[in-house]
């Protein structure tokens, strides 16, 4: 339920610049975006950030298939690629990429190490295609950028799920369509803002919540027929925040829903 409900707080060492700071940004979008990982990481709502939450680890994690004891992860099961299956069912721990145990596999100092690494992740591990260099180049920089030294990183406070942080996604997304350098990259921004679009949609599946699923079918098919994001979107806005608590970004509410689930299996 706390993964559903929270993210552990995130850990990132200041930029040197004001683009560096964009592009940690950017990169954070990439690595919690689904369009990066292939048809089937994106048809289950799967990032690397949904192992590695905000950039750390997920003890709660568990995946048919995937898992074994929660916060576990076997990443050469075959499920999403053959390359790298090894027809065995080795799940490991989900390491938190603030911590030092995180750093046993990659030294991310090492850019061009880290570049290998994260593609065989993305293009053998879970079959996504080779990302554009404007996608992928600010991947490695928010890497490089998590860091556990970061001040009170381990002892802040969990931060809340809610409808802001996948509007925020698909709204920053939306608007890097049209600043796009390639149509490739373009594509990428646009999935991944309907992805994002497709999250909050999940959420708000309650009685009375119509008009937001609609005005949320309406703006991805917007960015679909390609549209880059619109202005007017505050009633929509408005719509998400007052009915926040009784859709499912609401953790009693998700809870009861899953609870319900349950009995009626
Ligand atoms: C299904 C869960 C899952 C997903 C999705 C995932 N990872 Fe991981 N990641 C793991 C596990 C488990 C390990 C540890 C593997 C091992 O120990 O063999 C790991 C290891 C790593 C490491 C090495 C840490 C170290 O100790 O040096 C990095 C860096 C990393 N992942 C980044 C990423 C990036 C970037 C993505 C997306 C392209 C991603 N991961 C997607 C589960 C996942």
């Amino acid at each position: 339920m706390t993964a559903l409900s929270t993210f552990p707080p995130a850990c990132l060492a200041p930029a040197a610049s004001e683009t560096i700071a964009r592009d940690v940004r950017l990169g954070e979008m990439v690595f919690n975006s689904p369009a990066l990982l292939g048809r089937q990481a994106e048809k289950m709502g799967l990032s690397c950030g949904s192992c590695h939450r905000n950039g750390r680890g997920n003890r709660d994690f568990q995946f048919e298939a995937i898992s074994g004891a929660p916060g576990t992860a076997d990443v050469t099961s075959g499920l999403f690629s053959a390359d790298r299956a090894d027809n065995q069912f080795n799940p490991v721990p989900i390491p938190d990429l603030a911590t030092k145990d995180g750093r046993d596999q990659v030294d991310r100092t090492d850019r061009a190490a880290l570049a290998v690494f994260v593609r065989g992740l993305i293009e053998q591990e879970f079959s996504g295609a080779p990302p554009p260099d404007e996608v992928f180049e600010p991947l490695l920089t928010y890497l490089q950028h998590i860091d556990g030294r970061a001040e009170g990183c381990f002892s802040a406070e969990p931060v809340k799920v809610g409808w802001r942080r996948d509007w925020a996604e698909a709204q920053f997304a939306g608007r890097q369509i049209g600043m796009a350098g390639s149509e490739n990259a373009a594509a990428f921004y646009r999935r991944t803002a309907r992805l994002a679009l497709g999250r909050i949609y999940a959420r708000y599946n309650g009685v009375g919540q119509d008009d937001i699923r609609a005005g949320l079918i309406d703006l991805s098919r917007a960015i679909e027929a390609g549209a880059v994001w619109p202005d007017k979107t505050a009633s929509l806005e408005a719509g998400m925040a007052a009915a926040e608590s009784v859709s499912l970004y609401n953790p009693d509410t998700l809870g009861a829903a899953l609870d319900l689930a349950a009995r009626e299996k």
